[in-house]
């Protein structure tokens, strides 16, 4: 490890939060101290920053974390931290607590706020994946969406029971505002009929006529809406259902906020303590406004302005796969 001038790092976690978080606070706070160096915890991300709300952390401080959904930490989104105000706010208050460098634990709006800062007041700040949605570049896989894509299973598992009893139609909506890589996994994890999600052309056309196609042989039917689907969302999608067919007895279930809890899965565990011990080791390297992640087992930086969620790209094969398993 080569020795930088950084004594104190200040860990924060922003953006919506996901399971696995805990985590990869405590991954930073070991590596931290295994290398001699402070850590600073921060609290509500930016906001917190902002408000000077910090606090010396030991080794003890992330005891029985691991395990733990949400985020010690807090989150928050700030409104804030996007005026050159708040930045030096937010500046001042780091050096009042003599934090010199900074690891942001979020999304692709985290990092790009990261971005700014860093380069605004020069200032060291790498950063770790995390959110549900798995929509980062330079990743193949965020801390939290392993546990959020098998919380969703174990749901539409149990609506399956439930519309296999009574021949229903299910339209379930999952997380995804503007991607839709839980409903594509879960899709196929969960036998569904149909998925819907943005950024690929839905052909609704094409989907009524495999519900009519499955009509005589199958009892239940279940299409996985993403939330941030074109058509609308799936109480939209449930009407159109209902009125080109009113003979279905058509539900609609939206999953919600169950999504984001929970205990973290294992991947996840172990994804956030991969990726807290690069990205230390990788601040006490020289790296600067860079993500940490993990591209084919493999830890990975990637810029910042690389990270954002646009990047990304839907597997098409998957949803051919959605398309020949629901025969
Ligand atoms: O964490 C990302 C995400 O789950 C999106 O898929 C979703 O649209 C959004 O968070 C909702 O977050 P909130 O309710 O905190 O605004």
């Amino acid at each position: 490890m080569s020795t930088t001038s950084i004594e104190n790092i200040g860990v924060f976690t922003s953006g919506g939060d996901s399971p696995g978080m805990n985590a990869a606070i405590r991954s930073v706070v070991r590596t931290a101290l295994y290398y001699n160096i402070q850590v600073t915890g921060i609290r509500r991300g930016y906001e917190g920053m902002i408000n000077g709300d910090m606090f010396i952390m030991d080794r003890r401080s992330v005891a029985n974390i691991v395990q733990r959904g949400g985020t010690i930490l807090k989150t928050a989104r700030s409104e804030q931290f996007r005026t050159i105000e708040g930045r030096k706010l937010a500046y001042q208050q780091l050096q009042k607590n003599k934090v010199d460098a900074l690891v942001a634990i979020g999304g692709d709006g985290t990092f790009a706020a990261a971005k700014i800062f860093g380069q605004e007041f020069n200032i060291p700040i790498v950063g770790m994946p995390a959110t549900i949605d798995n929509d980062l570049f330079g990743t193949d896989f965020t801390i939290g969406y392993d546990t959020a894509i098998n919380t969703v299973i174990n749901a539409v598992d149990r609506i399956r029971d439930t519309a296999e009893s009574h021949d229903r139609l299910f339209i379930v909506e999952v997380m995804g505002r503007d991607g839709g890589l839980i409903a594509l996994r879960t899709g196929i994890a969960t036998g569904a009929e149909a998925i819907l999600i943005p950024g690929t052309t839905t052909d609704i056309e094409a989907i009524y006529s495999r519900l009519e196609r499955d009509r005589r042989h199958k009892a239940s039917k279940i299409i996985i809406v993403a939330e941030g689907e074109e058509e609308g969302g799936a109480f939209k999608i449930g009407d159109q259902i209902k009125e080109k067919y009113p003979n279905y007895d058509t539900r609609v279930s939206i999953l919600g906020h169950i999504q984001r809890g929970g205990s973290p899965s294992c991947m996840d565990r172990v994804l956030a303590s991969r990726v807290g011990v690069a990205a230390v080791e990788g601040l006490l390297d020289g790296h600067r406004n860079e993500m940490f992640g993990l591209i084919h087992n493999t830890i990975t930086s990637t810029d910042f302005s690389q990270t954002v969620k646009h990047n990304t790209v839907i597997n098409p094969n998957f949803l051919k796969i959605v398309e020949i398993l629901s025969l």
